[in-house]
C-alpha cells in the first residue's frame, strides 16, 4: 500500500529529528569543571525535543542543489542552535515567563535564571562557530556567508528586533501590517535562512536563492499563523508549552485581528503561495510542498 503524502513527510521529519539529536548531541560536548553546569543547560535544552523545522527546512532546500547530507545538517544545527537560545531566552522571566518548553520546565526552572541566560549565550556562540569551521563547506566564502546571513537574520534586525516590537505589542495599536512586519522579523528571518542556506551551500543561481526566499517568505508567515491559531485552539498537552498567552497579555496577533477563520484562511492561502514559488524544482521540491501544508494543519 502507497503510504499517505503526510505520512512520507511525517517520517521524513521523524529522521530528520532522529539525526539532528546525533549531530547536536556530537556538537555539545560536555567539558569536566564547573563550567560542566552551562553546557548540561545548553544539552538540556537543545536536544530531545522540537519538530526541528528549521534544520529540515535546510537538509530539504540542500538537497536542491546536491549539497552533501551532512553539510547541510550541520548548518541545519547552528541554526537550531539560535534557534533554542531564542526559545531560553523567551521563556525567561524577563520576557514570556513560561515554565514550560517542549512539554519539559523551562530552561530557568530546571536550572536557574543565569544559567539559562548563559546557556543560550553560549548556544549562540557555538552556532557561528560551527558554520565558521572548515568542516562546514571547503570555500571561505560559502561560510563567511553562512555566517554573515544567519547573523543579519537573528540579530537586532531580525529575530531580536522582532522580540522587542513583541515585548512592546500590547501597548501599541497595530494594525495588519505591523503584525506581520513584527512576525516577519521575529519568527520569518531565521526560517528564510534556513531555507536560503540551502541555495548558498549549493552556490545556487540567483533566480533560485531567490525562489527559495519566497518560499521561506511566505511559509514563515503561514507558520506564525498557525502558532498564534495553536495559542487560541491548541492542546497544552501535544503542545507542550503554556497557551493563551497572546490574549492574556492583550497582544495584538494574526488571529486577535482577523478572527479564527479568517487567520486560518490566510494561514491556508500563504501555504498555497509558498508552493508555487518552488514550481521551478518540479518534483524535487515535493517534500517541500508537503511542508508547507504541514505547517497549517500541525497540532504541535
Ligand atoms: C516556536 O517555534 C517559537 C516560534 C518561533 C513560534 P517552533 O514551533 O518551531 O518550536 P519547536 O522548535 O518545535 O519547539
Ligand atoms: C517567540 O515567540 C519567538 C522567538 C523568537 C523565540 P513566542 O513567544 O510566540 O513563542 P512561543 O509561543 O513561546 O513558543
Ligand atoms: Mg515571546
Ligand atoms: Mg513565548
Ligand atoms: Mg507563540
Amino acid at each position: 500500500m502507497t503510504p499517505h503524502v503526510s505520512d512520507i513527510l511525517l517520517e521524513a521529519l521523524a529522521a530528520n529529528a532522529a539525526a539532528v539529536n546525533d549531530e547536536m548531541a556530537h556538537l555539545l560536548p560536555v567539558p569536566d569543571g564547573p563550567e560542566r553546569r552551562v553546557h548540561d543547560a545548553m544539552r538540556y535544552s537543545a536536544l530531545d525535543g522540537g519538530k526541528r523545522l528549521r534544520p529540515f527546512l535546510t537538509v530539504q532546500a540542500a538537497s536542491l542543489f546536491n549539497v552533501s547530507p551532512a553539510a547541510a545538517l550541520r548548518v541545519g544545527c547552528a541554526l537550531e542552535m539560535v534557534h533554542c537560545y531564542s526559545l531560553i531566552h523567551d521563556d525567561l522571566p524577563c520576557m514570556d515567563d513560561d515554565d514550560l518548553r517542549r512539554g519539559r520546565p523551562t530552561c530557568h526552572r530546571q536550572f536557574d535564571e543565569a544559567t539559562a541566560l548563559l546557556a543560550g549565550d553560549a548556544l549562540q556562540s557555538r552556532a557561528f562557530e560551527v558554520l565558521a569551521a572548515e568542516s562546514t563547506h571547503p570555500d571561505p566564502a560559502v561560510r563567511c556567508e553562512l555566517v554573515w546571513q544567519l547573523a543579519h537574520a537573528a540579530g537586532g534586525m531580525g529575530m531580536v528586533g522582532g522580540q522587542m516590537v513583541d515585548l512592546q505589542a500590547a501597548q501599541l495599536t497595530m494594525d495588519m501590517a505591523d503584525i506581520t512586519r513584527l512576525q516577519q522579523m521575529k519568527t520569518g528571518r531565521l526560517i528564510g535562512f534556513a531555507c536560503e542556506a540551502g541555495a548558498i551551500l549549493g552556490k545556487a543561481p540567483s533566480s533560485l536563492r531567490l525562489a527559495l526566499k519566497n518560499y521561506a517568505h511566505d511559509l514563515g508567515l503561514a507558520f506564525q499563523i498557525a502558532d498564534d491559531l495553536l495559542d487560541v485552539q491548541g492542546d497544552e498537552m501535544q503542545v507542550g508549552k503554556k497557551l493563551g498567552k497572546d490574549a492574556d497579555a492583550g497582544k495584538a496577533t494574526f488571529v486577535s485581528l482577523l478572527g479564527v477563520e479568517h487567520a486560518r484562511a490566510q494561514a491556508d492561502m500563504l501555504a498555497e503561495q509558498a508552493c508555487r514559488h518552488l514550481d521551478p524544482f518540479g518534483d524535487a521540491a515535493h517534500l517541500l510542498r508537503l511542508t508547507a501544508r504541514y505547517v497549517v494543519t500541525r497540532s504541535v
